[in-house]
């Protein structure tokens, strides 16, 4: 897609689990006819392994490694929306090499809505069984100072898919200088 003779950078999906990153991110790629890239779905992929396994058998240091590298892929050609796992925009060197691909939204959720949207799930390691909504409320603030250096802060709270990809399309056509949605520049 052109836009004054330029190609797009397109767009970089961060945030907490269950923040719909992957959701988000499929659709807001459909709507700007752009590759879709779930950095952890590339790890699983080149691992031939869930996330889980690799936690279990290789521990989460390893994972980090095998994140980086699919961050480095995923940067790799141009035009892509790339979604990043919960913990990928906590590490410096990733965070430079998101930032510097393409515009960085944070979507934004609080700790019941991920209670809520993750209450099911077994696929995450960083959100075992039982998870007490204080353990996942450190790890959030732990990693606010990272989400915060993202470009632009999205809520999503209590929102569709299509409402927060529709949040998103209008800062990518905003006016340099408003960070979340609803400012002006
Ligand atoms: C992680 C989040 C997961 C996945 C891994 C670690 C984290 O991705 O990368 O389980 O550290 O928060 P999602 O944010 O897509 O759940």
């Amino acid at each position: 897609m052109r836009r004054g003779g330029e190609r797009r950078r397109q767009a970089v999906l961060v945030g907490f689990m269950g923040a719909g990153k992957s959701s988000v991110g499929k659709v807001l790629a459909q709507r700007l006819g752009a590759e879709f890239v779930d950095v952890d779905e590339r790890i699983e992929s080149a691992a031939g392994r869930r996330i889980g396994e690799i936690f279990a058998s290789c521990g989460e240091e390893a994972f980090r490694e095998m994140e980086k590298e699919a961050i480095r892929d995923a940067v790799s050609a141009p035009g892509r929306v790339v979604a990043a796992g919960g913990g990928a925009f906590v590490d410096e060197a990733n965070r430079r090499a998101l930032k510097a691909y393409a515009p960085v939204f944070f979507l934004e959720v609080s700790v019941e809505s991920v209670m809520e949207r993750l209450s099911g799930d077994r696929s995450r390691p960083l959100f075992p069984a039982g998870r007490e909504a204080g353990k996942l409320r450190e790890l959030m603030e732990r990693r606010s100072p990272s989400y915060r250096e993202a470009d632009f802060t999205v809520p999503t709270d209590n929102r569709s898919i299509q409402e927060i990809a529709d949040g998103i399309l209008a800062l990518m056509a905003r006016k340099p200088g408003a960070r979340r949605e609803g400012e002006r520049a």
